[in-house]
């Protein structure tokens, strides 16, 4: 089996180092030797350490590599959309099979390259993309498919899992976190894909097209990042019994016509310390997956880093180069459901809204009363005096109020009345509450 790397950073030099120190098992495995045909960097002369690899396989023409007549797999390890895409798109529609890690390609156009790869015959896999080494789009895509998967809900996103583990166990604001993070490795010069939601969203998406057998794209999921979670909301969800995490929830509903649908959300949200979830620390990936026979499955894991991603890539290898040699290929995209995308405002969920509010008579009944005009129920009410901690009147208080469950839509309009209320001097944080307590 003849391979053609594409990339040679974090991921695709631990994949070089992987493939040779295992390379008589991969051999047992596949029935055959793994061979590195050609490795496309963007820099030749970069210094990449010692790599087991002959030097003369670089090359910085990844076209050239992938259109050779002589490579059957071509493994992606460089990310982004262009010029990814058509180096997939061409390998794939002269029939190689393609293994990539790529997350961003797929949920941005994944359709463009399973059409590809059903119309070349070879295989496109790429358990790589969401949790890093966890096993846990072959589950999706094989092990569940004589189920029907109801809802996924998972942290996708390492490097925000970390900052807000930190702010959990330190009491650290959000700057001071993401500045550890950064130090210690785990967040990217430019944090912007982890801590906006950008790379969790493209994980939800790719997620959701698979369990749901439809295709969903990055544009299909609602996302917010944790940007705006602050020490205060931390300590808040602490005197809930609650942990702050960054989920992807993507599940199945119904429309007003009774038509089924699928709804994929990334956002921060509270959820009680007693969810199997909330124990997930540090840069740590899990995914919760519900389905109508199985029950309740976890999957756990490191969800990021050169070496478990490599363990993620490689099991691809293994799996479309033991196609190849049998002359298969594994079954394609299962996007027959076809369902259509419910919008955010539809999605079921509680809120948490943090008021600043003056404290005089009549204040919680007018506060109340908005929340009951948009027919929304409130399911506890906190006040704390602020300032000088005697609350008196027309001095200000904090108001916690905690819903109980219901239409996004609803709970934002309720938000955004509250703002207009006299009573209410400002909004101090809006977070959404999930899993029952
Ligand atoms: P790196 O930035 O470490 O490596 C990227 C590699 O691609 C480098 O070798 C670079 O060359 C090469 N490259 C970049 N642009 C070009 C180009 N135009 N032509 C040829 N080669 C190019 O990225 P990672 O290894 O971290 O990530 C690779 C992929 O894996 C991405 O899709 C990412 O989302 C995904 N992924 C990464 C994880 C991680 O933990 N890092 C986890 C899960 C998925 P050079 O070395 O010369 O600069
Ligand atoms: N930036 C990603 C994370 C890498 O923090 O999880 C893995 O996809």
């Amino acid at each position: 089996m003849r391979l053609a790397l594409l990339g040679c950073g974090t991921v695709g030099s631990e994949v070089v180092r992987l493939l040779h120190s295992q390379s008589a098992d991969l051999a047992a495995r596949i029935g055959a030797p793994l061979e590195i045909a050609g490795i496309a960097v963007r820099r030749i002369g970069r210094d990449r350490g010692e790599l087991p690899v002959d030097p003369t396989v670089f090359t910085a023409d990844p076209f050239d590599l992938v259109k050779r007549d002589d490579i059957d797999v071509v493994v992606e390890c460089v990310g982004g959309i262009e010029p990814a895409r058509s180096w997939l798109v061409e390998a794939l529609r002269a029939g190689k099979s393609v293994v990539t890690a790529n997350k961003a390609l797929l949920a941005e156009d994944g359709g463009s390259l399973h059409d590809a790869a059903a119309q070349g015959g070879g295989d496109l896999y790429y358990e790589a993309a969401v949790a890093g080494a966890i096993p846990l789009l072959r589950p999706l895509r094989e092990s569940l498919h004589g189920d029907r998967v109801t809802q996924v809900t998972g942290i996708v996103n390492g490097t925000t899992n970390f900052i807000l583990s930190a702010m959990d166990s330190t009491g650290a604001g959000f700057a001071e976190a993401l500045a550890e993070a950064t130090e210690l490795g785990y967040a990217e010069a430019d944090p912007t894909a982890d801590v906006e939601g950008f790379d969790a969203a493209a994980k939800a998406a790719i997620l959701a097209s698979l369990a749901f057998h439809t295709r969903v794209g990055a544009a299909d999921v609602h996302r917010e990042g944790i940007t705006e979670v602050t020490a205060a909301d931390v300590a808040s969800a602490k005197a809930m019994g609650c942990t702050i995490k960054l989920l992807c929830i993507a599940g199945r509903g119904t429309a007003a016509d009774g038509r089924e649908t699928v709804s994929v959300r990334v956002h921060p949200a509270m959820i009680p310390l007693t969810h199997p979830l909330a124990s997930v620390g540090d840069a740590f990936n899990a995914v919760f997956v519900e389905a109508e026979a199985a029950g309740q499955l976890m999957f756990y894991g490191p969800g990021a880093g050169g070496a478990p991603t490599a363990s993620a890539v490689l099991g691809d290898v293994v799996a479309v180069s033991r196609n190849r040699l049998a002359g298969v290929r594994a079954a394609s995209e299962s996007a027959y459901a076809d369902l259509p995308v419910r919008p955010m405002g539809e999605a079921l969920t509680r809120y948490h809204i943090s008021l600043d509010v003056t404290d005089r008579p009549g204040v919680l009944a007018a506060v109340a009363g908005v929340f009951a005009q948009n027919d929304v129920s409130i399911a506890t009410v906190r006040q704390g005096a602020a300032g000088s901690g005697t609350a008196g009147r027309d001095e200000d208080a904090d108001l916690v109020i905690v819903t109980h469950v219901a239409p996004d839509a609803a709970l934002a309009a309720t938000v955004q009345a509250l703002r207009g209320l006299d009573a209410v001097r400002s909004v101090a944080s809006v977070l959404r509450v999930e899993g029952s307590a």
